[in-house]
């Protein structure tokens, strides 16, 4: 097939997006298909065809955005409007995050009637949004930790906020950007004292803050490929959390899989993964972020519906122990592209 990737664009995970499309092209190269590349930044001008996207690899911090926002607001729409796609068979989204993951760059591409693959613009759309995620979450009973959400005018009064979650669950516990990825802008708060803080760096990323219990317990996420579940994998981060310098340095994480969980448990987690990409009406891939809690329960986080793709991420680690190698897999998400269900309106 000719595939075009795109990758970059101007959200927080930019680098990661890089990096996954540089290990995306290689690995649709191997397969045997004929491949363009795009930066949703960059406007119009396909990228060169080394397959080197972003030297150096992924920084211990996120990029800051502010300016390429700014340079580059209609650089999406550009790099799709004119890009000639009669040429390719499918797109390929190597992109993380920002509009490429929250269903902006889906609808564009539906305008365009070219299949790409992963999830459409609804399930982009809700799984990016946590707070609507867990809504629906908890109307499948599907186990999420307790949460409220604030918006700006909720920020004016600090004590207010801290008596809401001395009320519900109390410290610690977790305040994260509404719709960010990759941990950015989440802090655990251990004290009333440090909330402060943690809601002004949220705030950065977000209007809408999301302030969640926080669950001890181990951190577990689960793949799905198509409509099967992937062997689950178990994170072990040095930080304690799963950070940003944890997600994409090297050594800074342990992983193990399949994770050394119960053969029961694990096809329970494996269960709930498959229904909470369902729930959201995701397609073709995604990876399930969860808590195992002390009280032995899985407490559901997020969906990712473009998740990391290196060839040390987590979706290609719980494929990998199935037996399907990176080339595989890419090629797998590309022909599953081809068999979605088309937007009603074309
Ligand atoms: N409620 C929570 N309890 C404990 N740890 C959490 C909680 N929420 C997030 N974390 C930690 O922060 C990481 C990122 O949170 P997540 O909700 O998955 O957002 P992101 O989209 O940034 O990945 C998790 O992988 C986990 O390590
Ligand atoms: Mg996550």
């Amino acid at each position: 097939m000719k595939i075009l990737v795109l990758m970059g664009g101007t959200s927080a995970e930019r680098d990661v997006s890089l990096s996954s499309g540089e290990a995306i092209v290689q690995a649709l190269k191997d397969a045997g298909h004929q491949v363009l590349a795009l930066d949703a930044a960059q406007g119009q001008k396909l990228l060169s065809n080394d397959g080197k996207y972003l030297p150096g690899g992924v920084k211990q911090k996120p990029p800051d955005v502010a300016e390429l926002v700014r340079k580059s607001k209609q650089a999406a729409l550009e790099a799709i409007h004119s890009f000639d796609f009669s040429e390719v068979d499918v797109v390929f989204l190597a992109l993380h995050g920002g509009q490429g993951e929250d269903g902006t760059i889906q609808a564009l591409l539906d305008l365009t009637g070219k299949p790409y693959t992963g999830s459409g613009v609804l399930a982009s759309a809700l799984a990016m949004d946590k707070a609507m995620s867990k809504k629906i979450f908890e109307r499948e009973g599907i186990l999420t930790p307790e949460w409220f959400l604030l918006n700006d005018s909720d920020l004016s009064s600090l004590s207010a906020v801290t008596s809401r979650i001395e009320e519900s669950f109390g410290f610690p516990c977790v305040v994260k950007p509404n719709n960010q990825g990759s941990t950015v802008g989440l802090t655990v708060v251990n004290e009333k004292k440090y909330l402060k803080k943690a809601l002004e760096c949220a705030r950065e990323y977000s209007g809408r803050i999301l302030v969640e219990d926080f669950i001890a317990g181990r951190e577990l996420t689960v793949g799905v490929l198509g409509d099967t579940p992937l062997p689950v994998v178990e994170i072990i981060p040095e930080h304690g959390i799963y950070d940003y310098e944890c997600k994409y340095t090297h050594g800074k994480s342990n992983y193990v899989c399949p994770a050394e969980i119960s053969e029961e448990k694990g096809k329970e987690i494996q269960a709930i993964g498959l229904k909470a990409f369902k729930a959201l009406g995701c397609e073709g891939y995604a990876r399930v972020d969860f808590r195992y809690g002390e009280d032995q329960r899985f407490y559901c986080l997020e969906v990712n519906t473009l998740p990391g793709m290196t060839s040390l991420s987590l979706v290609p680690m719980g494929a990998k122990a199935l037996g399907i190698e990176f080339p595989e897999l890419v090629d797998r998400i590309a022909r599953l592209a081809l068999k979605k269900e088309k937007p009603k309106s074309s």
